[in-house]
């Protein structure tokens, strides 16, 4: 047979056969940036399939390539965040569709090879699961794998059942799909979801040619005579001892938070294990599509793709000011906070300038990155070198001139505006004339420290979480004379540090204080009430939050929280707005008086603990003795709901005032902040998502107000938005 050379380049899929017979398809859709499973695409796909099996006799062997950055994105997320409960048929369909095509593709009888060019995730990598054989292009920012219960749902064009078939349920579950890992190409090798990894795009294909030349009967294993699942199945004893561990230690992981995703995902692996493949397909298709027409999918991928996005790609920066780089940073103050900062400014490639008062106190601060670094090489994350360097870019210092040349300045001394005048003054007169000016104050108002200096419209907040390392975001807090640039190039410093910013109003508690202390202020009111702490401990956990109040307050200590209270007694006095207590507070003050229990700090709080600072106990007896009454009967939905509501009602208010100006930096702050539910969206998603939308948010609200007091007064404008059915978007 003479071989006919043919090449389109225009389609979704472009087709190029060679002369050796090998048909090249380039997935490279012209209307998006990447490549996603779009209608488009589906069809594209059935005509490539179709085309292979009616040219199948001139088709040596077929790669898989992409025209795009990135080999393939995955989901088209706007279609599943849409989906509802009246989408199962479609969405079903939808998944049906690849999975059929896919399966073609793998039984056509020619070797397939995946040559994976750039990022695969989820529907994209379920694309190069239906190849033989996979080889990674190894470039800077590429990542593999399944990810989708990190929103919601679960790999369902044949991910999960295929990977369990190549690896097993053990390693499917809880190396691949169950936590959603995204890998580098080395580590997905080492996991064993691809089979080569490779340094140059020719080296990509040249292997992917060799491969199809060496192996011309390919076949998947599971097709194979004999094939049998690694590790066996659910009626392997040594196996079935084994399973009951796995919903066990998911509960535990969960801590009750309803997060249905990874249990479907553990349900499909193991029931799909014992089935034929067309069965084990079929039963994906059904949890996948349950999931991604479930609520808590759509709240997972607007919160976790689009808000973030969102946010990240600047919602609120002011538009045509250059993106700037800082080159230099310098930290005042090297204790808790300054000392984190240091190191994450450090990591990020900026020289620092850690100054305390002593040059003790400053080593001792750089003593904190020291000590993370050292852990990071002992477990084999970074080597030796790079410690080293991310060392040397930090100078710990007494010395205030060798701020000099700084872009930025970051203070976080005592919280004591006096000292924070006076430090920003001081340092303003020794950095160049462009250096920003920011302060790390949780509570203090930027305008008042603003003053201070002779250049107020660079002073801004950049507001911090402890642990600095660990939390990703950072609020950016205007002041009154607060420039537009400023603002810009604080934006820039965070997300150049790879964190997310959100810009607040410089107000008392900003926007994450003022709703945490919301939720917080439930749990305790629930003991106060007579709940039993135990019950109101699970009530935060099964309602979503990663840890229960008791523990949090212990952790922060009672004196800083009476401290942050009577600041929001204060400011609301100030501004002539009705505080609202609540049966709290007297028991916070019992806490730090009478009981002498302020926290984990000195040993002693809600719960005990074996020395001060040390590992957490039981809860104090004498808590559920002193305020436990039976008779005090609190439907456990209230306990759960009246935390949620509480805090989403707080949010709105914040968006009232201008605190946060958008929806998508209420929804991101909430969870990335303080930790409110990530299967709720966020605050304002929580409204939108509850039951009956806005207005069912509303009735709720109000059923809660006549049973636990003004706390859940509805503001105007939210029952306004109810009226008209109108949601936050
Ligand atoms: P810290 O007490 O651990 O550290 C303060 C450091 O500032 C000390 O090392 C002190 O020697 C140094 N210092 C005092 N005067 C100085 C000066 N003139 N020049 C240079 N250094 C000076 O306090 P922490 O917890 O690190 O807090 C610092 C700031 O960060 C405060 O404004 C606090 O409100 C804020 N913040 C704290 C959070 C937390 O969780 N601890 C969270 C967010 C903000």
């Amino acid at each position: 047979m003479n071989p006919v050379l043919t090449t389109e380049t225009d389609a979704i899929i472009g087709w190029h056969r060679d002369g050796e017979g090998i048909v090249t398809l380039t997935m490279d859709d012209p209307g998006q940036a990447t490549n996603t499973m779009t209608d488009a695409m589906a069809d594209a796909l059935l005509s490539t399939v179709e085309r292979l099996e009616a040219e199948k006799d001139s088709i040596a062997g077929v790669i898989i390539t992409s025209g795009k950055e990135t080999f393939f994105a995955g989901g088209d997320l706007n279609r599943l965040m849409n989906a509802g409960p009246a989408d199962v048929a479609d969405i079903s369909a939808g998944l049906d569709h690849f999975k059929m095509c896919f399966r073609r593709i793998e039984t056509l009888g020619r070797p397939v090879v995946a040559a994976i060019n750039g990022t695969a995730l989820g529907g994209g990598f379920e694309v190069a699961l239906a190849a033989h054989h996979r080889i990674a292009l190894n470039k800077k920012g590429s990542v593999l794998g399944l990810p989708e219960v990190t929103l919601g749902v679960l790999p369902g064009a044949g991910g999960v059942t295929r990977v369990v078939r190549l690896l097993g349920i053990t390693d499917a579950v809880l190396g691949v799909v169950g936590e959603g890992r995204r890998m580098v190409p080395a580590k997905a090798l080492d996991v064993g979801i691809i089979d080569e990894v490779v340094s140059t795009q020719e080296e990509l294909i040249d292997r992917a040619r060799a491969w199809i030349a060496d192996n011309p009967k390919a076949s998947q294993p599971l097709d194979r005579k004999g094939y049998r699942i690694p590790g066996g199945t659910p009626a392997t004893p040594a196996l079935a001892a084994q399973l009951p561990a796995y919903p066990a230690n998911l509960r535990k992981q969960l801590k009750g938070s309803p997060m249905p995703a990874p249990i479907a995902v553990l349900a499909v692996a193991v029931e799909g294990a014992q089935v034929d493949l067309d069965t084990a397909f079929a039963i994906e298709t059904r949890y996948c599509a349950q999931l991604i027409c479930g609520q808590i999918s759509t709240n997972m991928i607007k919160a976790l793709f689009f808000d973030l996005n969102a946010v990240n790609n600047g919602a609120s920066r002011p538009q045509d000011r250059p993106v700037r780089k800082a080159e230099k940073v310098a930290v005042l103050g090297a204790g808790m906070m300054g000392a984190a900062i240091a190191y994450v400014s450090a990591q990020s490639g900026i020289e620092v300038v850690l100054r305390d008062v002593t040059i003790e106190a400053a080593e001792r601060g750089k003593d904190y990155s020291r000590r993370l670094l050292d852990g990071a090489v002992a477990k084999g994350r970074i080597s030796a070198d790079a410690r080293e360097s991310v060392l040397a870019r930090i100078i710990a210092t007494d010395n205030i001139s060798d701020v000099a040349g700084a872009d930025l300045v970051v203070e976080a001394v005592f919280e004591d505006i006096e000292l924070k005048r006076r430090v920003l003054a001081e340092v303003a007169d020794h950095v160049g004339p462009g250096a920003l000016l920011a302060s790390n104050t949780s509570a203090l108002p930027i305008a008042e420290m603003a003053a201070a200096v002779d250049r107020p419209a660079d002073v801004i907040g950049l507001h911090f979480f402890s642990p600095v390392d660990k939390m990703p975001l950072v609020e950016i807090v205007v002041g009154e004379n607060t420039s537009d640039d400023a603002l810009a190039r604080g934006l820039d410093f965070v997300r150049q540090i790879r964190k997310t910013p959100i810009v607040v109003k410089d107000a008392y508690g900003c926007y994450a204080n003022r709703v945490i202390a919301k939720f917080v202020d439930e749990a305790l009111s629930l003991v106060a009430e007579g709940m039993h702490p135990a019950s109101a401990e699970q009530a935060a956990l099964q309602a979503g939050f990663p840890a229960g109040a008791l523990t949090l307050f212990d952790e922060i200590n009672m004196k800083t929280i009476a401290k942050i209270r009577a600041g929001f007694i204060a400011d609301a006095n100030a501004r002539d707005v009705d505080f609202v207590t609540s049966a709290s507070y007297p028991l916070v003050d019992r806490m730090l008086g009478e009981f002498d229990r302020p926290g984990r700090l000195e040993g002693r709080g809600f719960y005990e603990y074996d020395g001060p600072g040390g590992a957490r106990g039981r809860l104090w007896p004498q808590l559920a003795e002193q305020y436990h009454r039976p008779d005090v009967l609190i439907p456990f939905e209230d306990a759960k709901e009246r935390m949620l509501v509480a805090a989403a009602l707080e949010a709105v208010r914040c968006l009232d005032e201008g605190v946060v100006s958008t929806v998508a930096e209420a929804n991101i702050g909430s969870i990335m902040g303080i930790g409110y539910p990530v299967w709720t969206g966020g605050t304002l998603q929580y409204i939108n998502q509850y039951a009956g939308g806005p207005a069912g948010f509303v009735v709720r609200a109000d059923e809660l107000r006549g049973r636990y007091g003004d706390r859940f007064v509805v503001p105007e404008s939210l029952r306004g938005r109810a009226g008209r059915d109108e949601r936050y978007l």
